[in-house]
């Protein structure tokens, strides 16, 4: 298998397809708490690994503890080639709210947190998500933490380093402490921000993981992507994942979803094609509102 391939891409030393599964979605409201219905959400986790999907995103932040919890009831023992990739860096008070984690002892323990809620003995990737910025990349030194990191992969906890909610400074400041399977930052058809960066990383093999691949908690609605996708018979959201697929080769898709139709629909994006027309028509979008 090649990084060329269409459908495949590899995340540090893992061939992945490039149509992922994110599980922020299968918390509850705010990302807090249990979901209302905890089997609807298992089968959410079973269909996708159904229908082809080997990476799957998640955290141990994400409830806490409920959507990691969650994949090892619906999927653990896990099908061979799976990849699981989970991100540290934040906690969650009492009442939902996202605090910074990043002595460390933190990372450590969040480590831990993982393995035992997951169910494994080593985990496939952990991004470091930087909060200097909650909101966005900010710059400032993540030297102390990704050193952390790298002492947890020498000692066999993690196998592969990523980063999240990260500048190319930043990243160019990691891969000199230890090598950088992945980058996750936000991006999609409207925040195009990371274009630089995803095409700098692509010439070194490494994999751009774009959250809110679909516009997040606010899913992507305009004018342009609807009049394209009715025209390809295709939804504006699968457009929408198409137009990443289509973006670079090292664009590993997450989109998430708590509702076992839309997931089987974001998976079709796979299948669609945007031509010349359709891609110069969606132009028009980025820096838009979503
Ligand atoms: N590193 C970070 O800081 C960070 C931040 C945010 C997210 N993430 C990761 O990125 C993944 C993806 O982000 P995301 O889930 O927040 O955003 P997203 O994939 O852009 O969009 C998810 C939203 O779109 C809706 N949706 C999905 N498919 C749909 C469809 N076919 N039709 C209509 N609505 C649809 C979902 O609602 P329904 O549930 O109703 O389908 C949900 O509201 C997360 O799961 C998480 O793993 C990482």
């Amino acid at each position: 298998m090649s990084q060329q391939d269409h459908d495949t891409y590899l995340l540090g030393d893992r061939p992945v397809r490039r149509l992922g599964y994110g599980a922020m979605q299968l918390a509850g409201p705010g990302v807090f708490g249990p979901p209302k219905d905890l089997d609807a959400a298992k089968a959410v986790l079973r269909e996708a690994v159904a229908l082809g999907v080997n990476h799957i995103d998640t955290s141990d932040y994400y409830g806490p503890h409920v959507t990691n919890r969650l994949i090892r009831e619906a999927l653990h023992p896990y099908p061979e080639g799976l990849t699981i990739v989970t991100k540290i860096g934040a906690r969650r008070d009492g009442k939902g709210e996202w605090l910074p984690a990043i002595s460390a002892q933190d990372l450590e323990a969040a480590v831990h947190d993982n393995l035992r809620n997951l169910g494994l003995e080593q985990l496939d990737v952990v991004n470091f998500r930087s909060m200097l910025d909650v909101h966005g990349p900010a710059e400032g030194p993540l030297a102390e933490q990704v050193e952390a990191l790298a002492r947890l992969r020498e000692r066999g906890l993690v196998r592969h380093i990523g980063l999240s909610n990260v500048t190319m400074k930043q990243v160019e400041e990691a891969q000199r402490i230890v090598p950088i399977a992945c980058v996750q930052n936000m991006y999609n058809l409207v925040h195009r921000q990371d274009d630089a960066m995803i095409d700098a990383l692509a010439r070194q093999g490494i994999a751009y993981v774009p959250f809110f691949p679909l516009g997040g908690f606010t899913p992507l609605q305009s004018g342009a992507l609807s009049k394209v996708a009715q025209r390809l018979e295709a939804s504006p959201l699968q457009v929408a994942a198409a137009w990443l697929l289509q973006r670079s080769p090292n664009i590993l898709l997450i989109p998430g979803t708590s509702s076992v139709a839309h997931l089987r629909e974001n998976m079709r994006a796979g299948a669609l094609r945007l031509d010349a027309a359709a891609l110069a028509e969606l132009e028009d979008i980025a820096g838009g509102a979503a």
